[in-house]
């Protein structure tokens, strides 16, 4: 037909063009390039993997592969005692820093920001907020200074009680320096009478225990020496503790 009637078909041929190229356009926004160029290496079109694709044949690689249950990140190191593993805590670990004057000045910091509105700034339980919130007993109680290092660690951790925890604000290091500001104010300052849940406590234990209890508090050091003294040996002292 073209061939009757060239001039005919070369004289369409551009309002054809002309419709195609109007044809492509329509539905975008005025003054906008189409998306799709008449180009076959259009990124569109290459073969490649999508993340978060998952290919259900499995003929192709998956965007994403699936972490196995229970994977963690290899920075993670997830705190592995239960609130109510206190025991248990106290004596797996140890605190891996130094009581050096640059960590209990670390532990300083971290306790006024987060400790001392409630424990007060000598830990005697008389923060800001105790008069809202329950007043926490003494740090410088017999019975804390007999905690070891970490048994006093897992409270920040896990809480204790009406004290929230902490490990969400604080990295392990900031509480295992607490622990030798906690320590270093221990050996500074008098030891505070036992508090009421500890009597009890102590009587329920036996009169043997309670005494050992009241006897160890009166020296300034033992805080420090009883912790040290009771993560020595543990399976897990040369590691750390956390994992
Ligand atoms: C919101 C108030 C609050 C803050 C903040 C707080 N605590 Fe406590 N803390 C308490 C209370 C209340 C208790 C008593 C909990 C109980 O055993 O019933 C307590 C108990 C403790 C104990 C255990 C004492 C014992 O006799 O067993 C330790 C150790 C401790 N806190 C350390 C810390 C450290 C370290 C920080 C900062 C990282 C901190 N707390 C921040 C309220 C607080």
């Amino acid at each position: 037909m073209c061939r009757r009637h060239a001039a005919w078909c070369i004289s369409i041929l551009p309002v054809v063009s002309l419709l195609a190229t109007t044809a492509c356009e329509v539905g975008l926004p005025a003054g906008q390039e189409p998306h799709r160029q008449f180009n076959w290496t259009d990124m569109e079109d290459q073969p490649k993997i999508k993340p978060q694709r998952v290919d259900l044949f499995g003929t192709k690689p998956n965007g994403t592969i699936p972490t196995p249950a229970g994977a963690v990140a290899t920075t993670e190191h997830p705190y592995r005692f239960q609130q109510d593993q206190a025991e248990l805590a106290a004596l797996a670990m140890t605190n891996p820093l130094p009581h050096s004057p640059e960590v209990i000045a670390k532990g300083k910091s971290v306790f006024e920001n987060f400790c001392i509105v409630c424990h007060g700034p000598e830990a005697a339980g008389d923060g800001k907020v105790t008069k809202l919130f329950p007043k926490p007993p003494s740090l410088m109680r017999p019975k804390v200074r007999e905690y070891t290092d970490g048994r006093i660690f897992h409270v920040p951790m896990r809480g204790q009680g009406s004290m929230p925890s902490y490990a969400k604000q604080l990295a392990p290091e900031e509480l295992w320096s607490v622990v030798h500001y906690i320590r270093d104010m221990q050996s500074r300052l008098p030891v505070a009478p036992p508090d009421k849940r500890d009597l009890e406590a102590g009587a329920a234990a036996g009169a043997g225990e309670a005494g050992t209890g009241t006897g160890a508090g009166t020296s300034a050091g033992t805080g420090t020496g009883t912790g040290t003294t009771a993560g020595t040996g543990t399976a897990e002292a040369a590691t750390g503790g956390i994992r």
